[in-house]
């Protein structure tokens, strides 16, 4: 079958062929339909982030699928079922992520939250993702979604991960009375502009989308058309924020640009909380610790970083995505490509936002 990969010491992902994966007991064959690209994959082809799979002289790419149940194999799936997979699975089961005991992490539903060593990531670290025609999984690790959602279903991966880290900022301002009004999003990259259709729902009433872009642009488009303000960090940088727009209640980055971790605290409201994650470099510069450290004390300001998702927030993000506008979900997928058109796929450019690559339909 076809799959895209990257070879070991490679930095441009092609087309390989390689054997259909053959469901072992208890797992379930899937078919791929969709398979998004975001700035995760990017990282990994550029050897930033994550890593081959032991004993693997490539590894097959695609964390954001949609796919099909082809074969349940026994399990209690059906035929035809439409399923999206976690990410994360147990070490130390072979190349695809099959046949590992489940650690504790797993065991009590939190995968998400095991440290380095505890798991693996399929398509990112350590195992091969879904840009294949087919691949397999044990049922726990896929979250089935209707019927509608063949073409926009890989988009419940990223959007989980925003469900994640707002449950982490909720908890992290319940033990008091708080009632946020004003919400940024750093980042007008796929991320950033899932995450800030999500804010309608979350309570807040004044909306900001941070970006680097002139106009026109797609992406200044659709905030505006979301009803948000785009603020452009050339012009107004996060830590000015408060002086040149207003103090935010709650700040989501999602560019990978270290230095709004930092920012971050000068643009939070007293009681604000920030969340991070933008996964950059290496990347050394100057803060101003004393300063940050006193604000971050004295207003009772909250930073956290939320990394991955498991089953209950690609349950959330179900929901969520049902309840996204036609006009959003269509302006969000800016291109569809064969997995021929491997190298047009992964190039970069200000017209794209969420790139696809389509192995299969219903
Ligand atoms: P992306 O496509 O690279 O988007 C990043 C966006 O941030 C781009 O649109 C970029 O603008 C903008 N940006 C970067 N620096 C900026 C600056 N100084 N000022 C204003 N805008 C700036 O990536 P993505 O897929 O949306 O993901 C965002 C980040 O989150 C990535 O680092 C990704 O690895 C990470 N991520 C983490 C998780 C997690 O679980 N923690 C999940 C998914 C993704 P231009 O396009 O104009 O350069
Ligand atoms: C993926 C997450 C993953 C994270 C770190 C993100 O792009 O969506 O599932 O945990 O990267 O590798
Ligand atoms: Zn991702």
């Amino acid at each position: 079958m076809r799959a895209i990969a990257v070879g070991r010491g490679e930095t441009d992902p092609t087309v390989v062929e390689i054997d259909e994966p053959e469901p072992a007991e208890g797992e379930a064959l899937i078919r791929t339909l969709r398979v998004g690209i975001d700035g995760t994959d990017h990282e990994v082809i550029g050897s930033n982030h994550g890593g081959y799979p032991e004993g693997e002289d490539f590894q097959v790419l695609g964390h954001e699928a949609i796919g099909v149940v082809e074969d349940p194999n026994g399990t209690d799936l059906e035929a035809g079922q439409l399923v999206v997979p976690t990410v994360r699975r147990p070490p130390g089961g072979d190349a695809f992520g099959s046949g590992a005991e489940p650690n504790e992490y797993f065991e009590r539903n939190e995968p998400d939250m095991a440290p380095a060593g505890e798991y693996v990531e399929r398509g990112i670290a350590g195992a091969h993702g879904y840009m294949a025609e087919y691949f397999t999984s044990e049922p726990r690790y896929l979250v089935p979604v209707p019927d509608e959602f063949a073409e926009i279903g890989f988009l419940v991966e990223p959007i989980s991960n925003s469900e994640k880290a707002f449950d982490l900022a909720e908890a992290s301002r319940s033990t008091f009375e708080w009632d946020p009004e004003s919400a940024i999003v750093l980042g007008n990259g796929p991320l950033g502009l899932l995450t800030l259709a999500m804010l309608d729902d979350r309570g807040f009433d004044r909306h900001y989308c941070l970006g680097r872009r002139d106009r026109p642009d797609p992406t200044i488009d659709i905030i505006e058309e979301l009803g948000a303000t785009y603020v452009d960090s050339r012009e107004t940088p996060v830590d000015e924020l408060p002086g040149a727009e207003e103090p935010m209640d709650f700040v989501y980055e999602a560019t990978g640009y270290a230095p709004h971790a930092f920012q971050t605290i000068d643009a939070l409201a007293p009681n604000g909380v920030g969340v991070l994650l933008g996964i950059p470099g290496e990347w050394e510069f100057e803060i101003d610790g004393g300063a940050l450290h006193r604000d971050f004390v004295l207003e009772n300001k909250a930073l956290l970083g939320s990394v991955n998702s498991h089953v209950p927030h690609f349950e959330a993000a179900v929901e969520t995505l049902a309840g996204m506008p036609e006009w959003f979900t269509d302006a969000i997928v800016t291109h569809v490509f064969d997995p021929e058109d491997v190298d047009e796929a992964f190039e970069t450019g200000d017209d794209r936002i969420k790139v696809v690559v389509e192995f299969d339909d219903l």
